[in-house]
């Protein structure tokens, strides 16, 4: 096996555990801290001006979103702009079988099992409005990011557009995680504490321990890694019925998320706006490279040429 073989395998199999956590940002969109959510709606914005373009043209307007996860984007877009057809492109079979889950009633979407370089196996060249890599093209690695590119400028029609986010060479999950902490660890968590008369000392104890420690991590006194063991180890000893009760950011799966996301980390790959730059050149010509998602990320407008 190749080591791009290797990466593509490891991020997949992060994904497919992913996809199986109850209550994350990927299967409830009263999950998404704040920096996702607006990160959706800025790409949505953007999707639709190139679907109404399409139409405008008399052309069928037409949306693919490559790695699209468990179907967030589309599911936005379906509310924005209903009538384009949506087409969802995933490696990980578990994310694939959850998104054809949740549109199952849905005729305008369609969500295939793909990649970066199966792209032109699995949509017609030239027919595509709209191309979305949203939080996933930093998982391609940089001996595959040229074909990728050849890949997404051919399903797109001429004029059509690409938009895509990857993180910068300066993203860092600690800081990342440090800034949006509180809007995963809720403020209302301390509200609630004080309120508490009928949990038993013991569980309140933990559900103390945990608060000591979002606060502990978010002052920069304690590292990421020993926060995600910590936290996930007190509240492996909550049991459900107390973590149903407490507020609902701290009571899902965001917590059983974070050992993925930690080990989601090394196998991001970061992009510098020249090496960007470079790999949409021959194809496209750009149009905005803007800070995005907290200013860690690259967001990228361009036109197929
Ligand atoms: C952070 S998730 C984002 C999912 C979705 N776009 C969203 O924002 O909700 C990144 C996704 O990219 C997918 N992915 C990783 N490598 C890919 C590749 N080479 N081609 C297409 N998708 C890829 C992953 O399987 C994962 O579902």
């Amino acid at each position: 096996m190749t080591a791009t073989d290797a990466h593509s395998k490891s991020v997949t199999a992060v994904f497919d555990e992913y996809a199986l956590l109850p209550d994350t940002y990927y299967t409830n969109p009263n999950l998404q801290i704040p920096i996702i959510a607006e990160s959706y709606s800025k790409f949505a914005g953007l999707i639709a001006f190139f679907l109404y373009s399409a139409k405008f043209s008399g052309r069928r307007p037409v949306h693919v979103d490559v790695g699209s996860g468990s179907g967030n984007l589309i599911d936005v877009m379906l509310k924005t702009v209903p009538g384009p057809d949506y087409i969802g492109i995933e490696p990980s079979g578990a994310m694939v079988k959850l998104s054809r889950k949740r549109f199952a009633d849905s005729d305008s979407v369609q969500i295939y099992q793909g990649s970066t370089s199966t792209l032109t196996d699995i949509v017609e060249e030239g027919s595509a409005s709209v191309v979305t890599m949203h939080n996933a093209f930093h998982y391609v690695s940089p001996d595959q990011a040229v074909s990728a590119m050849s890949q997404l400028r051919a399903i797109l029609q001429p004029g059509g557009g690409l938009i895509l986010s990857a993180f910068r060479p300066d993203f860092d999950l600690e800081v990342l995680a440090r800034k949006n902490i509180r809007a995963v660890y809720s403020d209302k968590f301390q509200e609630w504490l004080r309120d508490q008369v009928s949990i038993p000392p013991q569980l309140m104890s933990y559900a103390l321990a945990i608060e000591n420690l979002v606060t502990q991590f978010e002052g920069g006194n304690l590292g990421i890694a020993d926060f995600f063991k910590n936290v996930a180890e007190y509240t492996s000893r909550l049991p459900k019925e107390c973590l149903n009760a407490l507020p609902v950011r701290l009571s899902n799966g965001l917590i059983s998320s974070m050992p993925l996301e930690f080990q989601l980390n090394p196998l991001v790959h970061k992009y510098s706006r020249e090496a960007l730059t470079s790999l949409l050149i021959p194809h496209f010509s750009i149009k905005s490279i803007d800070d995005h998602y907290d200013g860690s990320q690259h967001l990228v407008v361009a036109l197929a040429n």
